[in-house]
């Protein structure tokens, strides 16, 4: 090859090498870029899950709580302070589900045990719910 045309060209190649080499280098982080991004998206939202249960189950918790108190005020003197029986029966491990402690707490039960309906609200009785079946 002529030297004087060799001379000449090297400098384009390079500059075309270095140019091509820029252009990678930018797509590269831009791949990288979005990657970050996205994956920031993903662990954002699953933290968002992660928050949302552990809020829940506060919840949960609290209402336990506000139903502890009600029942020491409502119902321990039948139940006892620890709700293992006295009068009316243990409240541990019942088979009953949420709507059938619900009735009988609204209700009663004839000639054994008040009705609640007039004294607490709904949310009472959920909490008191709660409460029930916190008991293990
Ligand atoms: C006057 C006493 C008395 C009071 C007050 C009372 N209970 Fe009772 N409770 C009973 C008796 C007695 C029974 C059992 C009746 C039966 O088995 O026929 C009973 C049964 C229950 C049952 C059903 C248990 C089962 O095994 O099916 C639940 C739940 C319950 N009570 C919750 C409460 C809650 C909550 C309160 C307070 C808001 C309360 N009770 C207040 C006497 C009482």
């Amino acid at each position: 090859m002529d030297p004087e045309f060799e001379m000449k060209r090297t400098p384009w190649t390079r500059r075309f090498n270095e140019r091509g080499a820029l252009l990678i280098a930018i797509g590269a982080s831009a791949v990288t870029l979005l990657a970050t991004f996205s994956l920031a998206a993903v662990i954002r939202s699953y933290q968002g899950q992660v928050t949302i249960q552990a809020n829940d189950s506060r919840t949960s918790l609290d209402l336990a709580a506000t139903g502890k108190h009600l029942f020491l005020m409502n119902c321990a003197h039948c139940h006892g302070d620890d709700a293992r029986g006295d009068e009316g029966p243990d409240l541990h491990n019942l088979h009953k589900n949420d709507m059938r402690i619900h009735h009988v707490i609204t209700n009663g039960i004839k000639g054994e045990m008040p009705s609640f309906a007039r004294k607490l609200n709904d949310s009472d009785i959920r909490a008191l719910t709660a409460y029930i079946r916190s008991l293990t």
